[in-house]
C-alpha cells in the first residue's frame, strides 16, 4: 500500500480545476502547498525516468506494404493511412513472446531511473491490458494477456514508481476518437461522435487503469479539442485520486503537476515550475526497424545534466519490439548511463536547479540544500577548458571541501570573477566530470539573470548570453573558452539564438554581430514579434570573423530581446561570437 501525504481531495480538485481557469499556484504558506510539496517529493527527487512506447505499431515497425512510412513509429496508422481492418490484422503478431518485465525494471533501476511510464493505450486505441469496454486490446492479440500488471509489480519490486501514459483524445480505432483537432478520419470505420467516444471508451478506460494499477503518474497526451467541458469529468475523477501525478496534457487549462517539453530542453527551464523533458533515444517513440539515429551516451548524459541543472526531470524513451525486446542499442546506452550514475548519481537525484541564472560555458551546476543549513553544489564539467579552470560566477566564499565524485580532491580559490576550481590534467569522465563542493551556508550569487547596457548605452552580448533553441536532433554548439567563446555547428535552419536583456527605456536599436560565414547567408531577425530578413555576407573560409550590421529593431522597456533564426530556403550555416545593440539616438 503506498503511503503518500495526500493533498486534500477538495484542495486538489480546486487546485487542478482552479488551474483550469487561472493557474495560480497555492501561496507557499498554505497547507496545501506544503502537502503538495510532500506529494511531489518522490518526483522532484527522482529527476530521471524511463518512458516506454509499446504497442501494435511495433509490428509494422515503420513500414507498410513494403514501403517506409515517414514519421514516428507509433503514428504509422495515421501517417500510412492504414485502414482499420488492415491495422487490426497486425495484432496477431504482437506476441510479447520475449517480454521480461523484471529485466525491463532492472534495466531502468540500474540506469539510475526512479520511475517508469508505459503506454497503456496510445493513439491507435490498442490497450495493453484487458479492457472491459473494448475488444481492441491485448486479449485479442498474440500476447493474449495483461502486460501492465507484471511491469507494475516488477517496477515496484525495484523500488521504482509506476506511471501510465493514456491518449485520451486521439483514437484511430474507436469510432469518434481521433477526428477532433483536424485529425480527419481515413476510414469510415473511424467515424462517430467524439463525445460518445470520450464517454464510452476514454473515461471508462481511465477509471479501469487507475483501479487496476493505481499508477503514480497519469501521462495524458495530445488533448485535441479537449474543451473545459470535456476535461471536467476526467479532472473530477482524478481529483478523487489526489496521490496520482498528472502532466499538463489533459486539455484546456488543466495545468496538472508538470509541464512536458518534448524533444527539447527549454534554455532556462521553467523557473519555479515543475517540468519533465521527454525525449527519444533515436528519432521515434514506437519501435521502427530502420531508425538507427541513436543519440550518443554523451548526448544523453549531458541532457540529463542540463535538465537537472534547471530543476527538471528527464523521461527517456525506449521502444520495444513486438515480442517485447528493448533494442540492444537502447540497452547498451542505459547501461553506460548507469555506470555514470553509479559514480555521479548524487549530483542528479534529490537535487534542485543550480543557483546560476545564466548559462555556464563549461557545463552545468545542480545543488542540494542540506537539512543542517549547509549547501552542496555539484559542478558538472562538460568541456575541459584548456586553461584547466572553471569559475562559479560571483561566488565569493570558499567551500569547506571540494572533491571529484570520481575520486580525488580539488582546490578552489576566490578570483575577481568568482570561485575558481582548478582542474586536473585530464577529465575524470569523458562526458561529464562532477565535483562536489560543500559550503557551510548557501552561496550568494549576484549574477544578473539578464545583462544590461554598459555605460555607453550599448549592450554587448557574448556567446554565453544567447539561449540556443535547438531541436531533439541537436543544437547550436558552444565552443572555445575564456573570452573566445563562440556559437557554431548551426546545422539546422530551424534552430535559433535568443538574446534577452533589461532595456532601461523603449527605443530603437542598431543590431550588429561578429560572425564567421563561409558562404553568404540570410537570417530571420525577430523582435517584438516583427520578423525581418537580414543578409550576412561571406566573411571567408572557416572561422574568419567579421562584424556585420544586422539592422534596426524597436524594443520596449524592461526584459526584452530578439531572436536570430535560419531561413528555410537558401540558408547556409554560420558561427556567431559577439552581438551588439547600439541605441539609435532619436533626433
Ligand atoms: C507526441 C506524439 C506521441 C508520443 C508523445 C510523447 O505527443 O504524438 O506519439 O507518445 O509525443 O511525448
Amino acid at each position: 500500500m503506498k503511503t503518500t501525504t495526500l493533498v486534500p481531495a477538495l484542495a486538489f480538485a480546486a487546485l487542478s480545476m482552479a488551474s483550469a481557469a487561472t493557474p495560480t499556484p497555492a501561496p507557499a504558506s498554505s497547507p496545501s502547498a506544503a502537502a503538495n510539496a510532500e506529494r511531489m517529493k518522490w518526483f522532484d527527487d527522482a529527476r530521471f525516468g524511463m518512458f516506454i512506447h509499446w504497442g501494435v505499431y511495433a509490428v509494422p515497425a515503420g513500414e507498410w506494404q513494403g514501403k517506409p512510412v515517414n514519421g514516428i513509429g507509433e503514428w504509422i496508422m495515421k501517417n500510412g493511412r492504414i485502414p482499420v481492418k488492415d491495422y487490426r490484422a497486425f495484432a496477431k503478431d504482437f506476441t510479447a513472446a520475449n517480454y521480461d518485465p523484471a529485466a525491463w525494471a532492472k534495466l531502468a533501476h540500474d540506469a539510475g531511473m526512479r520511475y517508469i511510464v508505459i503506454t497503456s493505450k496510445h493513439h491507435d486505441g490498442f490497450a495493453l491490458y484487458d479492457s472491459k469496454v473494448t475488444d481492441w486490446d491485448v486479449m485479442n492479440s498474440g500476447a493474449n494477456r495483461d502486460l501492465l500488471a507484471p511491469l507494475a509489480a516488477a517496477a515496484r519490486a525495484q523500488g521504482l514508481k509506476f506511471g501510465l501514459y493514456y491518449s485520451q483524445a486521439q483514437d484511430w480505432n474507436h469510432p469518434g476518437g481521433g477526428k477532433a483537432g483536424g485529425n480527419k478520419s481515413w476510414d469510415p470505420a473511424q467515424d462517430g461522435d467524439y463525445d460518445a467516444y470520450l464517454a464510452k471508451i476514454a473515461l471508462p478506460q481511465v477509471k479501469e487503469i487507475v483501479a487496476a494499477y493505481q499508477p503514480d503518474i497519469l501521462w495524458w497526451d495530445t488533448p485535441t479539442e479537449m474543451t473545459h467541458e470535456r476535461v471536467k469529468p476526467f479532472a473530477e475523477f482524478m481529483a478523487t485520486h489526489p496521490a496520482i501525478i498528472n502532466n499538463n496534457r489533459l486539455g484546456s487549462g488543466f495545468a496538472g503537476d508538470t509541464k512536458t517539453p518534448e524533444q527539447n530542453i527549454p534554455p532556462r527551464g521553467y523557473p519555479g515550475e515543475r517540468f519533465e523533458v521527454c525525449m527519444t533515444m533515436n528519432d521515434t517513440w514506437g519501435y521502427k526497424k530502420n531508425d538507427h539515429n541513436w543519440k550518443s551516451v554523451r548526448q544523453i548524459l549531458r541532457n540529463l545534466s542540463d535538465i537537472s541543472s534547471k530543476g527538471g526531470n528527464f523521461l527517456l524513451n525506449v521502444g520495444p519490439t513486438p515480442d517485447g525486446v528493448i533494442p540492444p542499442e537502447s540497452v547498451e546506452r542505459l547501461q553506460a548511463v548507469g555506470r555514470w550514475m553509479d559514480v555521479n548519481g548524487e549530483a542528479i537525484h534529490g537535487t534542485q536547479a543550480g543557483p546560476f541564472p545564466r548559462r555556464l560555458p563549461w557545463g552545468r551546476v545542480t545543488q542540494r540544500q542540506n537539512a543542517d543549513g549547509s549547501q552542496t553544489l555539484y559542478v558538472h564539467v562538460w568541456d575541459w577548458p584548456e586553461d584547466r579552470r572553471v569559475v562559479l560566477p560571483t561566488v565569493t566564499v570558499a567551500p569547506k571541501s571540494a572533491r571529484w565524485l570520481a575520486g580525488g580532491d580539488t582546490t578552489t580559490k576566490i578570483v575577481p570573477e568568482g570561485l575558481e576550481i582548478s582542474l586536473p590534467e585530464n577529465p575524470l569522465d569523458p562526458d561529464v566530470s562532477v565535483a562536489r563542493l560543500d559550503f557551510a551556508a548557501p552561496v550568494k550569487v549576484t549574477q544578473e539573470p539578464f545583462i544590461t547596457p554598459g555605460a555607453d548605452g550599448r549592450v554587448a552580448f557574448g556567446a554565453l548570453d544567447a539561449d540556443a533553441h535547438g531541436h531533439y536532433d541537436g543544437n547550436i554548439q558552444t565552443r572555445g573558452s575564456g573570452t573566445d567563446v563562440y556559437l557554431t555547428d548551426w546545422k539546422n535552419a530551424k534552430w535559433s539564438l535568443e538574446y534577452r536583456f533589461q532595456a532601461p527605456t523603449a527605443g530603437t536599436w542598431e543590431l550588429s554581430a561578429e560572425v564567421a560565414a563561409p558562404d553568404p547567408t540570410s537570417l530571420t531577425l525577430e523582435a517584438n514579434k516583427v520578423p525581418q530578413t537580414v543578409t550576412v555576407p561571406a566573411t571567408g573560409p572557416g572561422l574568419t570573423w567579421k562584424i556585420v550590421p544586422l539592422g534596426k529593431i524597436n524594443l520596449p522597456a524592461g526584459e526584452t530581446g530578439f531572436t536570430l533564426k535560419g531561413l528555410p530556403e537558401g540558408w547556409k550555416p554560420l558561427s556567431v561570437r559577439h552581438v551588439w545593440l547600439t541605441p539609435v539616438k532619436t533626433p
